[in-house]
């Protein structure tokens, strides 16, 4: 039997940084996943396949519309899914690769399988038992699957086959406006394919400003996304190479959809499978994730603790990233410490969408009186540079004390943008001091600026 000061269950964001950082505060560490590469979702079938995806697409795009602009012609532009799809899993065998060098270099072991949790500090897996002091389940989710939505892999598909197709749909009808069918649909809408999209919701976006939200819906419309919002999917069913989409209207009509592959992107659910939690007695909440205190991240089982996808909260991996970081620093008597107040949202479309804060609505609701400052792509040198006219930024911040309340920004490189204003919101920062820091000319990080002495009510270039 062999022993340990910690065992991960998961080898994903929140599991491998637990890991690392255990190993680093001197525990003895083993870490467990029934994948045979480390990196869980994010890394094998999430956001690195999908962005790397979504870069050889938006370059196909740019050839065929954006190079003329730039004084370069290409002929016979011609788009290969197969070389595509090689170079995405050359790109996460890369990157998996790099987490299990990061297991040896912090002497961390590794076992491959799935882990059940059989006594409080006992794991096994395959034959082996392992006797541990302390235990973090970080064992992620999967995709919500519809029973009226049966899964064929084929035609009705899930993000982890859409990340995989040989060939580019005709008319790709996706479930959900959520960030997998934008992210999909992108992708397999810049290779030729008709993409519509029904939801359920009113609105893209739902914890994010509505004007934003709005702002990015135009700008996914004039790519030529078909949306259906308010529209919910009853079934879907296939009859020969046809899918058939089912859906209800806002009015109460039921109307058919009729495309050749359907992608159900209705949201992830913790993945708990096989790890015995009800027979160790760890509780479950109402929504059917783990349940934890968000200061120690201990389950009902104090020597059990969980983080990422499987407990509450948004299902991010860099959110996962710092509950592994808070975690385990906790439990070796550290101040670690998450500012859920301070997580980034980002959706790698184009333009990309990327929020911190609260938005304008929120803010409304909790009564919080608030000043904006907005900005725009199009006057900036280095976004006319690019040909990234398209977007804007907005800036919320307190109406007494300036503090950032909240950043949302649609347009080029908004996933690169955020970070200085999550930053800003992490230090507690005003838009005054956004406003007289040194932003670097001509950059894009100059909208930034705009913004917020937009907020101040004196932009100089806006
Ligand atoms: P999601 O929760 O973002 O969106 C799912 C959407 O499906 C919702 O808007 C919901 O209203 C809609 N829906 C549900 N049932 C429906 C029905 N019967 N008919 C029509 N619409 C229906 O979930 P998604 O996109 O599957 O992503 C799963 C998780 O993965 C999310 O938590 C997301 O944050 C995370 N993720 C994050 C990425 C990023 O950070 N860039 C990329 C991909 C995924």
């Amino acid at each position: 039997m062999k022993e340990f000061d910690l065992v991960v269950i998961g080898g994903g964001p929140a599991g491998y940084v637990s890991a690392i950082r255990a190993a680093q505060l001197k525990m003895s560490v083993a870490i467990i996943d029934k994948r045979a590469t480390l990196g869980g979702t994010c890394l094998n079938v999430g956001c690195i396949p999908s962005k790397a995806l979504l870069d050889s697409s938006e370059h196909y795009e740019n050839a065929l519309t954006n190079f003329a602009a730039h004084g370069i012609s290409a002929k016979d532009i011609k788009m290969d899914v197969a070389q595509m799809v090689a170079r995405k899993d050359k790109v996460v065998a890369e990157v998996t690769a790099g987490v299990d060098f990061l297991m040896k270099k912090n002497k961390i072991e590794r076992f491959v399988g799935l882990g059940t949790i059989t006594g409080s500090n006992e794991v096994r897996v395959g034959e082996e038992v392992l006797k541990v002091k302390k235990i973090i389940i970080a064992t992620g989710s999967e995709p919500i699957e519809l029973p009226t939505v049966p899964i064929d892999g084929a035609i009705v598909i899930t993000s982890d086959h859409a990340l995989s197709l040989k060939k580019v749909p005709k008319h790709l009808i996706v479930i959900g406006a959520g960030v997998i069918g934008l992210e999909l649909g992108s992708v397999w809408r810049r290779l030729g394919a008709k993409v519509s999209i029904v939801e359920f919701l009113p609105r893209l976006f739902p914890s994010s400003d509505r004007q934003m939200s709005n702002l990015a819906q135009r700008l996914y419309e004039q790519q030529g996304f078909e949306f259906m919002f308010e529209h919910k999917v009853e079934k879907a069913e296939t009859k020969g190479k046809a899918a058939i989409v089912t859906v209800k209207t806002p009015t109460g009509e039921t109307k058919t959809l009729e495309g050749d592959a359907v992608l159900c992107a209705v949201g992830r659910k913790p993945y708990l499978e096989g790890l015995g939690l009800d027979k160790v007695g760890v509780k479950l909440t109402e929504r059917g994730r783990v349940a934890v205190d968000f200061h120690s991240y201990q389950t009902s089982v104090p020597s059990i603790y969980a983080i990422g996808d499987c407990i509450d909260g948004a299902m991010l991996a860099h959110k996962a990233m710092e509950e592994g970081v808070a975690c385990v620093e906790v439990m070796a008597g550290q101040a670690g410490h998450v500012n859920y107040g301070a997580i980034p949202g980002i959706v790698y479309t184009h333009p990309e969408v990327a929020w911190v804060g609260m938005g304008e609505e929120e803010l409304k609701e909790k009564g919080i009186e608030y000043k904006v400052g907005r900005s725009f792509f199009k006057p900036n040198g280095r976004a006319k540079a690019m040909l990234e006219g398209d977007g804007q930024l907005k800036l919320l911040s307190d109406k007494k004390t300036d503090r950032l309340l909240g950043a949302f920004i649609v347009g080029a490189r908004a996933s690169e943008l955020i970070a200085e204003l999550t930053l800003a919101m992490e230090f507690g920062a005003s838009a005054e001091d956004i406003a007289r820091t040194c932003h670097a000319h001509p950059t894009l990080s100059e909208i930034v600026k705009d913004a917020a002495e937009q907020n101040g009510g004196w932009a100089i270039h806006q």
